[in-house]
């Protein structure tokens, strides 16, 4: 009990003393709100027993997504078990603290379990395990879970603007024919479905199912490196207009926003964020973050931590400069615990808006500040 009141007071001290969230200065979750935007991060339930953790993901965001709790290795371990243990965790967590949750990720071609990448399946079984495992995933947090990345990185890095190759779509894939004519009746015979099957079609399966299991939820189409206007966000950018135009239930365009590149073209950032909320879709920045080169202490130079600054305030302007734009996410709140590291062989890190010890880094301070001068 006294090591515990010990503790709190410290943490709190900490917090107080670091974060640049003490009495004088409120948090970025109220400036967000201020603002009417949502602020959220990514977190790992393994982390949340740690008092400055969760204190500082519960005072600082007003929105959360499992970094990795809700993929399939995790919650769909074996073909007929579910795990729901670390999503709820998270999930718990924001209802206590009142913050919406997103979810991350009914369909990606990574972070699959090897029953299902090694299962050899039929595109019939595939389809049929694909559809039970989004409406029931997405049923056990309806009402929970406000916004989901229903299909996540399905564009190539490699071949710009086409769909990458994976099991979902055409290793075996989840397309038929049969079903693409149910859900269209612009079509009738089976080679007439064939010709007009876009190679989007598995995609579009995934919305429709993830609608009929929460209606009210709303589906997002989740992408890496597409943020600026180039070819992959030119292919997503008709796939968005086409489901607009034809009814299919897609709600919003994430952008993660991972950024390696201390000149990212920003305007061409804005611009992209433009034309997708003219579109009549929401656009969220879902994974931001900012890596910077650091030496072996993991330790950044102070003007590069400038102008990350600069590229975190830039960026959430360009998100408020538009009313579409509706919610700002970083992946992760500190370096202490942050994806870029591994990721980067330990050659990058410091991309986040708080240090190893929860102290505000300059990228927090012009966060705030854009939320605070940039009210809509
Ligand atoms: C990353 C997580 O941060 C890591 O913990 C995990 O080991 C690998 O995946 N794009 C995405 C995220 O959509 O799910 C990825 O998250 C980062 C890249």
């Amino acid at each position: 009990m006294q090591w515990q009141a010990i503790a709190v007071v410290l943490t709190s001290a900490v917090l107080s003393a670091g974060s640049g969230a003490g009495d004088d200065q409120p948090a970025l979750r109220r400036a967000a709100e201020k603002s009417g935007i949502l602020i959220g991060t990514a977190a790992r339930p393994a982390q949340l027993s740690e008092a400055a953790y969760a204190a500082t993901l519960a005072r600082e965001f007003n929105m959360v997504e499992p970094e990795d709790a809700l993929k399939w290795e995790v919650v769909h371990p074996e073909r007929e078990t579910f795990d729901f243990s670390q999503g709820d965790e998270i999930v718990d967590f924001a209802a206590r603290h009142g913050m919406k949750v997103r979810g991350h990720t009914l369909v990606w071609h990574r972070q699959n379990p090897k029953w299902l990448t090694e299962g050899k399946f039929t595109s019939g079984e595939l389809a049929e395990i694909l559809e039970k495992h989004i409406k029931t995933v997405v049923a056990h947090y309806r009402g929970r879970i406000f916004a989901w990345d229903v299909v996540n990185e399905a564009f190539d890095e490699l071949r710009p603007g086409s769909l990458r190759s994976t099991i979902w779509r055409d290793q075996p894939g989840i397309a038929s024919s049969d079903e693409l004519r149910a859900a269209s009746n612009q079509v009738r015979s089976e080679s007439e479905a064939r010709s007009w099957q876009p190679a989007y079609a598995y995609i579009e399966r995934c919305f429709r199912w993830a609608h009929q299991a929460d209606p009210q939820a709303l589906l997002f189409y989740n992408e890496a490196e597409a943020e600026v206007v180039n070819a992959k966000s030119d292919a997503i950018y008709a796939m968005v207009r086409d489901f607009r135009e034809r009814g299919v239930p897609i709600d919003g365009v994430g952008f993660q926003m991972h950024i390696a590149n201390l000149r990212a073209d920003v305007a061409s950032i804005a611009a992209n964020i433009r034309r997708f909320t003219a579109l009549g879709v929401q656009v969220h920045i879902t994974e931001m973050d900012v890596a910077l080169p650091v030496d072996a202490g993991g330790n950044a130079r102070p003007e590069d931590l400038e102008r990350q600054a600069d590229l975190y305030r830039q960026i959430a302007s360009a998100c408020l400069a538009q009313r579409g734009c509706t919610a700002i996410q970083t992946w992760g709140f500190t370096d202490k615990y942050s994806w870029i590291g591994s990721h980067s062989k330990r050659t990058q890190g410091a991309a986040l808006l708080l240090d190893r010890n929860y102290r505000s880094k300059p990228a927090y301070e012009a966060l705030r500040s854009a939320f605070e001068w940039e009210r809509r």
